[in-house]
């Protein structure tokens, strides 16, 4: 019998990280910022970031969260019970990750219907903006409530609700093992037909056609290390709470080699994918593969569907199955958005992983349902941004100070290095997570705060201190509030 909150095998925790790391990242964002930034000399940057960043970073997070095998709050709590603030920041945080990430997979939810007749008509692009999320640019949309999304995200939620009430490993852990390798194999034949077809090379060519002059250009290198951060999701406390689940033999440092080059496999396969298809685009409407591109939504619900009104009777099997793979790598990511604020919250308060769950589940349905109206599209970019390029970003510069420094994380390296089958770790491990990464990651984050300072619109700004107030409110809230469980302060070690 395996623990209420514990991985039934190292597959399960393996699968569920790579479930976690490969998501829309993958599939939309990856592409995009792959032929925006050199094309094939993005290449060097992206590799470095990966062997500077990714796997560095990613056995931090791993190591201690599997040495305190509990949550991320408690954990922060015991290395200095002043900090436990930091600890809450977080998970609330991803939390609200969650609730946004809904919005998309309801949509996306729509599309896969849609698919099945080519719902979305001959103009795809006045169907998503205007027929479907009747976008407003005014505050006043928020009065206008769009009942097909609501329920679209509703039946997400119930999907979520169902794997993750669960024991762990009778949830995640099972879903985890059927879900991750489906995804795979779906997106092998999406990638293998799409190869097949005429102009595919055109497209290609178009993206990676190096650029090497970039190579001098610091934007790359940020692209190329922000694109890490949200593909792996560093820094998220993510990584911590799985692997705070593991049994005791776990081999971290041989995981983190395989999420990482699952998830790299993963969205260069998805790349390839995507501009056969743009390629084979260009062919037919003679339109150049630059002016198709888009990123983000717009690749996924406009210029898919435009492909796919050319692309005859293919266009059933392929789009189906398309959007089939877009909401399994959303689903698979979103139930990851749940844990370290489930768990947190377990620990504390001693409720039950089902009930917890419920209520999160319950509450973050709720709030959700801002996404349901037509201000809904412009409230998503905003969280995105402060979330993405002003919360996580902080988060991941604490973590390396809290486990790097406070904790003193050179503690855990004999200890991972016996368990380890491949490399092992040495001085250079910790040089790099107490001095290359907070100080790099804190040059963009001064940037990316900078940037969303000077470039938002005074909507923007507000909705950005909204989010603020929420998350720290939220934060404060969890702090302050008394433990139910004796057993709070007692986060036991496995070092
Ligand atoms: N890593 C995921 C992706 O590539 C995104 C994600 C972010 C997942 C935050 C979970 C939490 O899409």
């Amino acid at each position: 019998m395996t623990d209420k909150n514990e991985w039934g095998s190292n597959l399960s925790f393996i699968l569920a990280m790579i479930g976690s790391a490969v998501g829309l990242g993958n599939i939309w964002r990856y592409p995009y910022v792959l032929y925006s930034n050199g094309g094939g000399a993005f290449y060097i940057p992206y590799i470095v970031a990966i062997l500077l960043m990714g796997i560095p970073f990613l056995i931090l997070e791993y190591g201690v969260g599997y040495n305190f095998k509990s949550s991320f709050a408690k954990a922060v709590r015991k290395i200095n019970s002043k900090w436990e603030y930091l600890g809450w920041f977080l998970p609330v945080a991803v939390f609200m990750i969650m609730i946004y990430y809904s919005a998309i997979l309801g949509w996306d939810g729509i599309y896969i219907v849609l698919s099945f007749f080519k719902g979305w008509g001959a103009d795809p692009n006045t169907y998503f903006t205007t027929t479907l999320l009747q976008s407003s640019t005014s505050m006043s949309g928020l009065l206008s409530f769009i009942p097909l999304i609501a329920v679209a995200m509703l039946v997400g939620w119930v999907i979520i609700w169902f794997i993750s009430h669960r024991d762990l490993e009778s949830g995640l852990g099972k879903v985890s093992k059927v879900l991750v390798p489906a995804l795979f194999v779906i997106m092998v034949l999406i990638v293998v037909f799409s190869l097949t077809l005429p102009g595919a090379s055109i497209g290609l060519a178009e993206l990676f056609n190096p650029d090497w002059s970039l190579l001098g250009h610091f934007e790359i290198w940020m692209a190329a290390f922000g694109q890490i951060v949200f593909s792996l999701s560093l820094g998220m406390s993510i990584a911590f709470t799985y692997a705070s689940y593991a049994k005791d033999d776990a081999d971290l440092i041989t995981n983190t080699i395989s999420i990482a080059l699952a998830n790299s496999l993963f969205e260069n396969f998805a790349a390839l994918g995507v501009f056969s298809i743009l390629g084979y685009m260009s062919l037919q409407s003679g339109t150049a593969v630059a002016n198709l591109v888009e990123q983000g939504t717009g690749l996924v619900f406009i210029v898919y569907p435009t492909v796919f009104n050319v692309l005859g009777q293919w266009a059933y099997a392929l789009g189906p199955l398309f959007f089939l793979t877009v909401y399994l790598a959303g689903l698979t990511s979103i139930l990851s958005t749940i844990e370290p604020l489930s768990f947190s919250i377990q620990n504390k308060f001693g409720l039950s992983r089902s009930k917890t769950m419920t209520i999160l589940i319950i509450v973050g349905a709720v709030i959700s349902m801002i996404y349901a109206t037509a201000y809904g599209g412009s409230v998503l970019g905003y969280v995105d941004t402060f979330i993405n390029q002003i919360a996580l970003l902080f988060g991941v510069i604490v973590e390396c100070i809290v486990f790097a420094w406070i904790f003193n994380a050179d503690k855990l390296i004999d200890f991972l290095n016996s368990r380890s089958r491949t490399i092992k770790l040495g001085k250079w491990w910790m040089i790099i997570v107490k001095y290359i990464l907070p100080i790099f990651i804190g040059i963009v984050w001064i940037g990316g705060m900078f940037d969303v300072v000077m470039q938002s619109s005074f909507d923007q700004l507000i909705f950005t201190v909204i989010c603020a107030v929420i998350l720290l409110g939220a934060t404060l809230i969890f702090t302050v509030l008394p433990a139910k469980n004796p057993d709070w302060d007692n986060a036991e070690e496995r070092v």
